[in-house]
C-alpha cells in the first residue's frame, strides 16, 4: 500500500511532533512543511528530508500530499484549514478548531464543500486514562451523572509563552469542556465563569478561569484552569476529571500521581509518559495514537472519535466562558 503524503503547517511545539509522527508511521510520509518563520521549515526539512515550502499553497501542492496537519496558533487556524480543504486535502487541525463558533462554521463548511475529512486534535480523547473512564461510564458503572469536576493546570512558563496569543479557555479549557461533554452525553445550557489576573498582567491574559456548567440532563460541572503553577513543581501538568453519578464514581488523575519520577541534585520531576514521550527513538503516546486514528479512519472510511461538531461544541463553550466573563453573568446556550 502506498504511503499517504503529509504536510505540516505551523512548526512550533506541536507541528514538530506531528511532523515526526508522519515521518515515523508506516502508513505515512512527511512530504512538506511550512511556517511563517522560514528557518523553522528549513531546519525541519533538513531533519526529515522533506520540502521546506515557501508558502502555504506550495506546501499544499507538494506532490503526494493527501493529509495536512494545521498546527498554527489558535487564532490562525482558519486560513490554512480552508486552503487545505480547497486543495482537496484531509485536515487534522490542532485544538481548538478555531476561536469562535463562526470560524468553526467556516472551516466545517469548507471541509464539507470540498468533500474532505476534518478532525480536531483533542488529544485527551486518546489518553488511555480518559478512555478507560469513558468505557466505565458507558458500562453503567457511574449511572446517571450528577456532577463532574475537571482541572487542567499548567506551570507559569506555559502562561508566559501562550498567554499573549490566546486565552486559557481556548488553549487548556477546550480539552476538558470536550471531555466533560463526552462523558455527560449532552450539551450545556448555562455557563458561568470567574477569572483572576495577577501574574500575567504584561501578557494581558487571565491567570486562571473557574467555570460552572449546567447540562441539559441537570448534571452540574465545574472546571478549573490555570497556567500559573510554580515552575519548581515536579509535574508541568496537573489535571483531574472526577465524575459522580447515581451508581458510582470515576476519577482520573494526571500529574502528581505519575508513576515515574526522575531526580537530580536539586530537584525532581515527572516526565510526560502519556502524551508525547520519545521511546526507542520514536514519538509514542496519545499524540501518535491520535495521528494513527486520523489516517486509519480515512483509509477505512470510519467516523473519527471526535467529529467536527464535537470540536465546535467545545469552542461554543469556551466562547460562552468569555461572554460570561465580559458580562459578569451566566451565559445562556441553545
Ligand atoms: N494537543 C495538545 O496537547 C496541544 C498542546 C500544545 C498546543 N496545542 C495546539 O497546537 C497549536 C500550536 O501550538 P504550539 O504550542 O505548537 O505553538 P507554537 O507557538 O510553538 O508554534 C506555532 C507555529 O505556527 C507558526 N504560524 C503561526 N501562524 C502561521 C501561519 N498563518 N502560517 C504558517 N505558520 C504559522 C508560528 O510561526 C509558529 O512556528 C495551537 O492551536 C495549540 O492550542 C495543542
Amino acid at each position: 500500500m502506498s504511503k499517504m503524503g503529509a504536510a505540516v503547517i505551523g512548526l512550533g511545539m506541536m507541528g514538530q511532533r506531528h511532523g515526526r509522527v508522519w515521518s515515523e508511521l508506516t502508513e505515512t510520509e512527511l512530504v512538506a512543511v511550512y511556517d511563517l518563520a522560514p528557518e523553522r521549515a528549513r531546519q525541519m526539512a533538513d531533519q526529515y528530508g522533506c520540502m521546506a515550502a515557501g508558502s502555504l499553497q506550495e506546501a499544499l501542492d507538494a506532490p503526494g500530499v493527501e493529509i495536512v496537519s494545521v498546527c498554527t496558533d489558535d487564532q490562525n487556524h482558519v486560513e490554512p484549514c480552508t486552503a487545505a480543504a480547497a486543495a482537496g486535502k484531509h485536515v487534522l487541525v490542532e485544538k481548538p478548531l478555531a476561536t469562535s463558533p463562526h470560524d468553526c462554521d467556516t472551516i466545517i463548511a469548507a471541509a464539507r464543500g470540498h468533500g474532505v475529512r476534518l478532525m480536531t486534535g483533542h488529544v485527551v480523547r486518546f489518553d488511555l486514562r480518559y478512555q478507560v473512564a469513558k468505557a466505565a461510564i458507558d458500562d453503567g458503572q457511574v449511572g446517571d451523572i450528577i456532577h463532574l469536576y475537571g482541572r487542567r493546570n499548567n506551570i507559569l512558563r506555559s502562561g508566559r509563552r501562550i498567554g499573549p496569543r490566546t486565552s486559557i479557555a481556548y488553549f487548556l479549557g477546550v480539552h476538558d469542556l470536550d471531555i466533560m461533554r463526552w462523558y455527560v452525553g449532552c450539551d450545556a445550557v448555562r455557563v458561568y465563569a470567574e477569572s483572576s489576573r495577577k501574574l500575567l498582567t504584561e501578557e494581558g491574559a487571565d491567570d486562571t478561569i473557574f467555570t460552572l456548567l449546567k447540562y441539559e440532563n441537570d448534571a452540574v460541572g465545574c472546571l478549573e484552569t490555570s497556567w500559573v503553577l510554580p515552575e519548581g513543581q515536579p509535574n508541568t501538568l496537573d489535571a483531574r476529571l472526577e465524575v459522580v453519578g447515581t451508581e458510582g464514581r470515576v476519577a482520573v488523575r494526571v500529574g502528581d500521581s505519575e508513576p515515574l519520577e526522575v531526580s537530580g541534585p536539586d530537584r525532581s520531576w515527572r516526565p510526560d509518559i502519556a502524551y508525547g514521550p520519545v521511546v526507542y527513538d520514536q514519538q509514542a503516546g496519545a499524540i501518535r495514537h491520535q495521528l494513527e486514528h486520523f489516517v486509519r479512519c480515512i483509509r477505512d472510511e470510519q467516523e473519527f472519535i471526535i467529529t467536527p461538531e464535537d470540536a465546535r461544541a467545545a469552542v461554543v463553550l469556551a466562547d460562552a466562558i468569555h461572554r460570561s466573563l465580559e458580562t459578569g453573568m451566566p451565559a445562556q446556550l441553545g
